[in-house]
């Protein structure tokens, strides 16, 4: 989709849809919002008795389709509801802007015109517009053949429409970062939505490198002998059970120059089990139909580093570490029982194979540690219980070091992203006490998020790090705003942003 800024009025746009966003005071029967009015007028007043008539009230996630009958160039006006104006944040218009993109593609609409709403920051709304628009006209459809294929429409042009956009380098910026993480959001989506099967830890590390090539990244990708020689322990255990081979995956991205290629990294670590069916602690079969999802911690590090190449390009290192292998039960598979000795050389017992990301995330861990990084941040399907705790659509986000948290939390907010602090308990580190090895893999089911963060931080060493609990929303459900079934490339915006925090 080829998105562009406007500072002409979106009426008058040769476009197939033509979308206003507006807040619950537009509607009032003070408050006129200008452009509605002209779009009323142009549609001979029938608009505003349709809003009377749909009781359309400009609530968030609200919206109106109203045929125009060839009373403007564009077939279809429609009015999306950003809620109330003093509650404002760019998030609303992000999901709005994916409503509108599902409703061109439903109404056949290769052509959008979109205004920004009026009266926030434009050029931060460029960005959050452009992001919705394209990541709502995200499908993963491949496997479908036949009626069930939409593949052949896609939504070819959109335009953003501001007076203020009339030469706006910023707003152009602002345009060009939206569509790379709209590409790299829909990158990670793809490689979450892709069956067991074929998104291997080998295709995977493939799907890596030829990002990395074609974002100026080096990608180095080891296999089971040089995770032998790290003496990955936990890691191979894991990978064990299948026939699968397992894959390291590193993805740098080093700037040119001296000093900034020798900066501290910032580095970022990303769970990828290909397919998680619990080992021979087997998942019942409910909870196993999703499992193919349980590498979008590393998808996310996949679009972060593509963006982080292609558009951020800091002054510093940023390095992406990825663990992948498949956790299945065989007569080769790791036992509960088993001792394992992890790379920093702790020794851990497994009481349960399903809690297998916490083993290849700690080797991980400890290895991206070795980089002396500013930060380590890794991203993970790890708990059921964070599900629990947070819901669907908020990530859990643990960590001790108050400076670096607080960057985490920072960029989240600014990205959109919903992310929620969650305590070290210290009691609950008691879960993982063992009777024959330094620690257990798994404790209770109470706290089962805290736990397993726990059992992270005791490979971080030193190095400042936060732990985000993706299992929740890294897939949606539903369709909803920019968000489609499936995966949803959650992550990828915060460490984005992360990243920007830090300067240029
Ligand atoms: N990959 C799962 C966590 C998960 C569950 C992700 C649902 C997405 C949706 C993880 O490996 C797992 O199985 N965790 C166990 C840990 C337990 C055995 C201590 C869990 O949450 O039940
Ligand atoms: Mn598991
Ligand atoms: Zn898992």
């Amino acid at each position: 989709m080829e998105i562009k800024l406007a500072a002409t009025s979106p009426i008058e746009a040769k476009v197939g849809l033509v979308a206003l966003p507006l807040f619950e005071d537009d509607l009032g029967k003070r408050a006129r919002h200008p452009l509605l009015a002209s779009l009323d007028e142009a549609l001979g007043g029938h608009l505003n008795s349709a809003i009377q008539a749909e009781c359309f009230e400009g609530k968030e996630g609200q919206k109106l389709v109203f045929p125009t009958h060839g009373k403007i160039a564009a077939a279809y006006a429609v009015l999306v509801g950003l809620g109330k104006r003093d509650a404002y944040k760019h998030e609303a218009f992000r999901m709005a802007a994916g409503t509108v993109a599902k409703e061109a593609r439903r109404l056949r609409s290769a052509k959008i015109a979109l205004a920004l709403p009026e009266e926030v920051d434009a050029v931060e709304a460029v960005r959050a517009g452009a992001e919705g628009l394209f990541l709502g006209a995200y499908r993963f459809d491949k496997w479908k053949t036949g009626e069930g294929k939409q593949k052949d429409f896609r939504i070819t042009h959109a335009s953003l429409h501001h007076e203020s956009l009339r030469r706006h380098a910023a707003a152009q910026q602002a345009l060009t970062l939206g569509l790379a993480i709209g590409e790299a959001v829909s990158l990670a989506r793809d490689l979450v939505n892709e069956p067991a099967a074929v998104m291997t830890p080998t295709a995977l590390a493939k799907a890596a490198a030829d990002m990395g090539k074609a974002a100026g990244l080096q990608v180095v990708v080891h296999d089971r002998r040089k995770i032998e020689q790290l003496k990955m322990g936990m890691f191979l255990a894991v990978a064990k059970g299948s026939q699968e081979p397992p894959k390291l995956i590193e993805i740098r991205y080093v700037p040119k120059g001296a000093s900034a290629s020798t900066a501290a990294p910032l580095a970022f670590v990303g769970k990828a089990i290909t397919f998680d069916s619990g080992g021979l602690s087997l998942k019942p079969a409910d909870a196993m139909v999703d499992m193919k999802t349980d590498m979008a911690g590393a998808a996310a590090v996949i679009g972060a580093m593509k963006v982080i190449g292609e558009v951020i390009k800091p002054d510093f290192p940023v390095y992406g570490f990825i663990g992948a292998c498949e956790n299945m039960p065989s007569g080769s598979s790791y036992r509960p029982g088993d001792v394992l000795v992890s790379r920093l050389g702790k020794t851990v017992e497994i009481t349960n194979t399903d809690a297998e990301g916490r083993l290849v995330l700690g080797d991980v861990l400890a290895y991206a540690c070795e980089t002396k990084p500013r930060g380590v941040v890794d991203i993970a399907t790890l708990t059921g219980a964070c599900i629990v705790a947070l819901g669907h659509y908020t990530v859990g986000t643990f960590g001790a070091d108050e400076e670096f948290v607080g960057r985490v939390l920072e960029a989240a907010k600014a990205s959109g992203e919903d992310l929620w602090r969650m305590p070290l308990v210290p009691e609950l580190k008691k879960e993982l006490d063992s009777d024959v090895a330094d620690m257990k893999n798994s404790g209770t089911r109470w706290g089962g998020a805290i736990s397993a963060a726990h059992f992270l931080k005791e490979f971080v060493g030193e190095t400042p790090w936060v732990h985000l609990d993706i299992a929740g929303p890294s897939t949606s459900d539903k369709e909803r705003g920019y968000f489609s079934k499936g995966g949803t490339g959650v992550a990828v915006r915060t460490l984005v942003e992360l990243v920007r925090g830090y300067g240029k």
